[in-house]
């Protein structure tokens, strides 16, 4: 499977499943997996019905040496800069932070740093644990519109003592800020907090390079932006804090330690995992520098086509990558329901997805570049805003 050798944009949209009469401007909630990707899983899927108990005594059960699960993971790790004993495959970022998190011994009075653009689920899941634990979420609030210095100041001014570990988005969710970790990291280990990335957006979106950046954790979803089958995620874990990461799932092999006590969670179907090296191979078939120019030209149309109806970047194109996010001028405090009211009626009388979301009282729209998305997509994005009544709403 190649997407190379085609222009990129709209030329580029038999390669997916998405349906034809839909302008997608949302990839970076779900993903969209290529047809050739889902092939070669169907493809995996018939030898495993083919042979069941060899499919997984040999190929995924982790006390049989070189699996092919294990060959994956060694692709993957290869591809974001680490070693394949530091990497296990989970089943989405939502699992992966959830492991890392139960994985460090929290005490009274310890504080789990978040920031006020942190994933939802993620916040409800340090909020439980500090609950269970004592333990207090200290939330920083990043600026808007958001600045690379303003970003680490905020960092900075919130380092506390008793910060046992901070979580921090490689690209946040509400806002698509790619976060300037390699200030932001060294700034929180120099207060002796363990620091847990949740890159879920950043796999395929970003080259990594994990040895170098060096987090405890990274967590990353290979089902947005590396085209892979849904539920393929992956945890990084350190040579530091591996021994200690405890799997989600307690099964057979949870004495071997990180990482193969993840790599059997039971029965269940491993074709997601098995399909990311061709994943890497899809994504690989195009050119970085080329798939980069294009994402800049789709996300300048968009800021050009949404500040035409009054619409604001939350900060500036330096720190995008693949996405923007834009606050939506409201007369009114956003809500929660207008924001689900804003991408409902999107897709119901302009079959257009875009993410929609308030954050404060602001109602923000984010705007996913792909490699199947034209420039004249954000028109229409533009062109239905200004029907359903902005500027001015
Ligand atoms: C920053 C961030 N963390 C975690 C997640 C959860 O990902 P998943 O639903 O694949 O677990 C998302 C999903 O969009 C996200 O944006």
């Amino acid at each position: 499977v190649s997407g190379s050798g085609k222009p990129l944009g709209r030329a580029l949209r038999p390669l997916f499943e998405l349906a034809a009469e839909g302008t997608f401007l949302n990839h970076g909630s779900f993903g969209a997996c290529p047809r050739g990707l889902l092939a070669e899983q169907a493809r995996i899927r018939a030898e495993m019905e083919a042979q069941p108990d060899v499919f997984f005594r040999r190929s995924v059960m982790p006390d049989q040496g070189d699996t092919a699960l294990r060959t994956a993971v060694s692709r993957l790790a290869a591809f974001v800069g680490a070693r394949q004993e530091h990497v296990a495959f989970v089943e989405n970022a939502t699992l992966g932070v959830q492991s890392a998190l139960a994985s460090v011994d929290l005490a009274p009075g310890d504080r789990v740093l978040i920031t006020d653009h942190t994933y939802n689920a993620v916040r409800l899941m340090v909020e439980a644990r500090c609950a269970q634990a004592g333990a207090t979420p200290l939330v920083v609030k990043l600026p808007l519109p958001a600045d690379p210095d303003g970003i680490v100041a905020a960092f900075e001014r919130a380092l506390a003592p008793r910060v046992k570990l901070a979580i921090v988005d490689h690209i946040t969710s509400p806002t698509a800020l790619v976060l300037p970790l390699e200030r932001i990291i060294p700034a929180l280990r120099s207060c002796g907090a363990l620091v847990l990335v949740d890159g879920a957006h950043a796999v395929g979106q970003l080259a990594l390079d994990l040895d170098a950046l060096q987090p405890d954790w990274y967590v990353s979803n290979a089902h947005k932006w590396l085209f892979a089958p849904r539920a393929s995620a992956f945890l990084y874990a350190s040579p530091a804090v591996a021994a200690t990461t405890r799997p989600p799932v307690i099964s057979h092999f949870v004495g071997m330690g990180f990482p193969r006590s993840f790599d059997w969670v039971g029965t269940r179907d491993y074709s997601a995992w098995l399909t990311v090296p061709a994943a890497i191979g899809f994504h690989e078939g195009f050119d970085a520098a080329t798939v980069r120019d294009h994402h800049r030209r789709v996300l300048d149309a968009a800021t050009a086509a949404l500040l035409a109806v009054g619409a604001k970047p939350v900060g500036p194109i330096g720190l995008c990558a693949a996405m923007r996010s834009f606050v939506l001028p409201q007369r009114r405090p956003a809500t929660r329901e207008d924001a689900l009211a804003t991408a409902r009626a999107l897709w119901d009388e302009e079959r257009i997805q875009a993410m929609a979301v308030a954050l404060g009282d602001q109602l923000l729209l984010r705007v996913s570049s792909q490699v199947y998305v034209d420039a004249e997509d954000t028109v229409r994005l533009g062109e239905a805003l200004g029907r359903r009544g902005w500027p001015g709403r």
